[in-house]
């Protein structure tokens, strides 16, 4: 696990920006995962800027999103389909053949959610997977109680989770209660993950993720047996850590 700690939720951004534009150049084709959620905004905002300024192109790589709320259609403004539109394959030189996102409308969710799995097997597995973590410890919707080795389900919320996202909705509007979304399984699969987290907010989880016993109570602990977890916090989101990383290499990439 290598984990950097940053003054700030901007120079994490930048950190992640080098790490994804990185691993575009050196593969082209590469398989991104993608997250939605406040923390990874930096990071697509400065890909967009490398694309528009710098040439970076990423019209060969395969994208699969983390997860999507069920009985959100594509073009509601709070599905993660349009966020991932707006923040960025809107302001990129995607293909679209080759993105994926969960469909929160399928109407056998099942055999979709097997589907999906079959594409990330078929397009030869995620190289890199972008997480951020909820403050409760969840892993894109793999709410605490979630089995470590799951596969792309659907996932009732809790109370906290819908709590937590209700601030993107309309005042009174219906925040959705099931998603789907990949499982700690699928993301483990992932050959590396890029966890970012920052702010006051989400230094509890941090602390219980890397230094906290792995347990399916608090999934994101499941960093901790990855093959390569490379975690970018602010201070902040650090605070809690008991053990100095900084600047620490705990092992290096294979
Ligand atoms: C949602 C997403 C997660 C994300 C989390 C944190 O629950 N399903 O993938 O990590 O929000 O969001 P934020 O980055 O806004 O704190």
């Amino acid at each position: 696990m290598l984990v950097e700690v940053f003054a700030d939720h901007e120079s994490i951004s930048d950190r992640a920006a080098e790490v994804v534009t990185e691993q575009l150049r050196r593969k082209p084709d590469s398989v991104l995962g993608f997250a939605t959620g406040s923390t990874p905004l930096g990071l697509y905002k400065r890909l967009i800027r490398n694309h528009e300024e710098r040439g970076l192109d990423f019209s060969k790589m395969t994208t699969f999103n983390l997860d999507e709320y069920v009985g959100l259609p594509p073009t509601h403004p709070q599905s993660y389909h349009h966020f991932m539109w707006e923040n960025l394959f809107n302001h990129i030189n995607v293909n679209e053949s080759r993105v994926y996102i969960p469909h929160g409308m399928s109407d056998d969710v099942d055999s979709f959610c097997a589907w999906y799995e079959k594409q990330i097997e078929d397009a030869g597995g995620i190289d890199l997977q972008i997480l951020g973590i909820g403050a409760n410890g969840h892993l894109a919707f793999n709410e605490p109680g979630s089995s470590l080795g799951s596969r792309t389900r659907i996932k009732t919320l809790t109370e906290k989770t819908v709590r937590d996202n209700a601030r993107f909705f309309e005042e009174g509007e219906a925040v959705p209660h099931q998603a789907i979304t990949m499982g700690v399984g699928t993301i483990m699969d992932a050959e590396t993950v890029l966890l970012l987290a920052s702010g006051e907010r989400k230094a509890q989880a941090i602390r219980d993720a890397l230094e906290g016993p792995v347990t399916g109570m608090c999934p994101a602990t499941v960093v901790q047996m990855h093959r390569f977890a490379h975690i970018l916090l602010d201070g902040e989101a650090a605070s809690k850590l008991e053990y100095r990383h900084h600047g620490g290499i705990a092992e290096p990439k294979p």
